[in-house]
């Protein structure tokens, strides 16, 4: 007789680490670092001086809200305006605010992959906006894609912003460019933040703050493991590490093992050896150009509209259209 075994799991995040801790070599999904204590530590990032984007996308919303907000009105039936990974929704409400001003008829529907953002921001925005029409949603970008489909007839403008596209590598990031366009009518648009190549350095410093707190970011993810999968991890066990490559635009995070140790997951029934300097590849944080963003967006099947960049040329947001056959 056959003894087959079969592991079956509860939840995707248990499957998704097993599946990362048990290859060679080792890596974790960035989307896993999250849950509450890693929502607040990307807030932290965001204030940080060296982590550039926030505030070069906030400045690009502030320069260009009259043009943004007109381009994506002036539709008799008014609009939905769709944020996947929303967060915190900073840079969004400028727009909203200059939205409700101009008294446009749309609804805003924040949608990101952690409940307690979502709680967070349509809170928070009611307070700030009773007159905003809301619909916050949970869930992951591909599984929300689905969704997207269905939603009303009337104009849809679909915002990915904070460069979140980055965390997927090229092939990925096409097949989450179709699968939005697939959800696109005609006359609908996606306003896409896309982090530029620049100095290396400054790249290098954005994911690499003297504060420590990339690193207890980077970190989370074994806290999370620890508190959900019961785990052990020894997070002093580990160092930051962060590489960028010029020549892909890549910026790679990691967690080193500063020495041998192994690790128990309970939950997972899994017992885990690192050599000393064994690495987890933990996050990409992919950068761009005009050229790789063009490219992108034709396998896509996406037309460029226009584009909105900072002074520095740090920072751009794309809009796109259904490319016209
Ligand atoms: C939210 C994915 C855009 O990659 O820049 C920040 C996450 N990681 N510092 C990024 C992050 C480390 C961030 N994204």
């Amino acid at each position: 007789m056959t003894k087959t075994t079969t592991t079956i799991f509860a939840t995707t995040f248990e499957e998704d680490t097993y599946k990362g801790l048990t290859a060679s070599p080792k890596y974790l999904l960035s989307k896993y670092i999250y849950d509450e204590k890693g929502d607040k530590l990307f807030q932290d990032i965001m204030h940080m001086p060296e982590y550039y984007l926030t505030n070069c996308e906030y400045a690009i919303f502030k320069k260009y809200t009259a043009e943004i907000a007109t381009i994506f009105s002036g539709e008799e039936q008014g609009f939905d305006l769709i944020e996947l990974g929303a967060g915190d929704g900073k840079k969004t409400k400028i727009l909203l605010k200059h939205l409700i001003e101009l008294e446009q008829n749309f609804t805003y529907i924040p949608i990101d992959i952690s409940q307690n953002a979502i709680d967070g921001l349509v809170k928070n925005l009611s307070k700030e906006f009773p007159e905003l029409k809301v619909e916050g949603e949970k869930g992951e970008y591909f599984e929300v894609l689905e969704n997207l489909k269905t939603y009303k007839s009337r104009k849809k403008v679909v915002l990915v912003l904070g460069s979140n596209i980055g965390n997927l590598l090229h092939p990925k990031a096409i097949e989450f460019l179709t699968k939005l366009n697939q959800s696109l009518h005609k006359q609908d648009l996606l306003f896409i933040g896309f982090d530029q190549k620049k100095h290396p350095q400054t790249i290098l410093n954005a994911y690499n703050d003297t504060t420590g707190i990339t690193e207890a970011f980077n970190k989370n993810h074994l806290a999370r493991i620890n508190k959900e999968l019961g785990g052990n991890f020894n997070l002093n066990a580990f160092i930051h590490w962060e590489v960028y490559d010029p020549e892909s635009g890549t910026a790679k995070s990691y967690l080193v093992a500063t020495e041998d140790q192994e690790v128990k997951i309970i939950k997972l029934n899994l017992h885990i050896k690192f050599a000393q300097w064994e690495t987890i590849h933990t996050e990409i944080s992919q950068k761009y150009d005009d050229t790789i963003v063009k490219w992108l967006a034709n396998e896509a099947g996406l037309a460029i509209e226009t584009a909105f960049s900072d002074e520095k040329n740090y920072y751009k947001n794309y809009i796109f259209s259904k490319k016209q056959k």
